[in-house]
């Protein structure tokens, strides 16, 4: 196995509890690369010798980020939606159903590419781990060809088939539940870590979700829930009573919502480029920090409520519009979306851990708010190599 030296490095975010609380920042450090894994992490003058020596000239080095929710598996776009949606036509769930035409018509070709190139989007700005859910399908050939294209790019594959109820079961939402908790659940499990519902208005209520997840768990499946996006809801309660990984969006929250998150351990995943791209208040990171919650910051990228792959853009609007602060942001993007995925091989620069960094074009992390819509990532790597 060959090692590697990555030495210049002015700010070196580490994210290693051992280290210290938060991003246990390091300055003038460097860190030694071994096969897939971080086999050194310290200061620069006491580096040891390797088998080769890269100066990265004063840069800023960050975990790569570690995008904890998206949906990537689609066909088609939905500008004219989003360009209506700019001039007052508010958002609702039922888009969904427009990207779900035209991914049935798809082929599967197709769905690869599209896959490919937002992951290639995404790693040039830094994301090294990214989840991606299936649910623009809703038949079940069209969610197990759906996870089965994600798990050929990523191990962290979500079956939502209950995003929205399938067009064909209009008026017969139960029914849509029992195929979802039956032979769909069945096609998609093999290709799928996770199950996740939309619980929202226009969606599915406490009692078909509550269905769905226990079925998803008891296929072995890990849970997460789409929770208070467009208001309050009982997404969050849920997520918590099942024991869910994560509860995403909790863009309104009860006081009782935040004490749930907090006692149960259950990651809150903000998806700030939503409430950007469908021009809606931001949650309240602070309140939730504040509280002892665990924060995930995630891109979400959609085609209709957000098309953006940009975790760098997450962060500046984290601390621009949610009271973030710049390390807080930043943790919450690496090591806080591990939390979300159940992950410590991901996440952090330490010793051991999977080697996934992002190099920034920058003296240190600060920049990734300081500098929004700045291309600021100028190299990644994934498990050792540069991606
Ligand atoms: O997370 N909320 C549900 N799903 C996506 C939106 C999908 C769409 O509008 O196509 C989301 O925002
Ligand atoms: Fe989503």
């Amino acid at each position: 196995m060959t090692s590697v030296l990555l030495t210049g490095i002015s700010s070196l975010v580490t994210n290693d509890p051992r280290r210290g609380t938060g991003i246990a920042e390091l300055r003038d450090a460097a860190v030694v690369i071994e096969g897939r894994a971080f086999a050194w992490v310290g200061s620069r003058r006491d580096a040891p010798p390797a088998d080769d020596a890269v100066d990265l000239g004063g840069r800023a080095v960050v975990p790569g980020f570690v995008d904890s929710h998206a949906h990537l598996v689609f066909a088609g776009d939905r500008a004219e939606e989003f360009a209506a949606r700019m001039t007052g036509t508010p958002y609702s769930a039922g888009g969904i159903r427009t990207t779900v035409a035209a991914t049935r018509q798809a082929t599967d070709e197709q769905l690869a590419a599209n896959v490919a190139r937002l992951v290639a989007e995404m790693r040039r700005q830094g994301t090294t781990t990214v989840e991606i859910k299936s649910g623009y399908g809703l038949t079940v050939t069209d969610e197990a060809r759906a996870l089965a294209i994600a798990h050929d790019v990523t191990d962290e594959t979500t079956f939502l088939g209950a995003h929205v109820v399938a067009p064909e079961y209009a008026d017969d939402p139960a029914g849509y539940v029992d195929l979802v908790t039956g032979p769909m659940l069945d096609a998609a499990a093999p290709h799928a870590r996770w199950v996740d519902v939309f619980v929202e208005r226009g969606a599915f209520d406490a009692d078909q979700a509550r269905a769905i997840l226990s079925a998803g768990k008891a296929k072995g499946l890990g849970l997460r829930v789409h929770a208070n996006q467009l208001g309050d809801g009982p997404g969050v309660q849920l997520a918590c009573e099942l024991g869910a990984a994560a509860a995403d969006h909790c863009t309104h929250l009860t006081g009782a919502d935040v004490d749930a998150l907090a006692s149960s351990g259950v990651v809150a995943g903000l998806l700030p480029a939503v409430e950007f791209s469908t021009r809606s208040p931001y949650p309240d990171a602070r309140r939730l920090l504040d509280a002892g919650v665990t924060v995930a910051l995630a891109s979400d990228c959609n085609p209709g409520s957000c098309y953006s792959s940009s975790m760098p853009l997450c962060i500046a609007l984290a601390v621009r519009e949610m009271r973030m602060t710049p390390a807080e942001a930043v943790w919450s993007a690496t090591a806080g979306g591990a939390a979300s995925l159940r992950r410590d091989d991901i996440g952090r620069i330490a010793p051991g851990a999977r080697a996934d960094l992002a190099v920034l074009d920058a003296p240190s992390y600060l920049h990734l708010a300081y500098r929004p819509g700045v291309p600021l990532v100028s190299q990644t790597f994934v498990a050792g190599r540069p991606a």
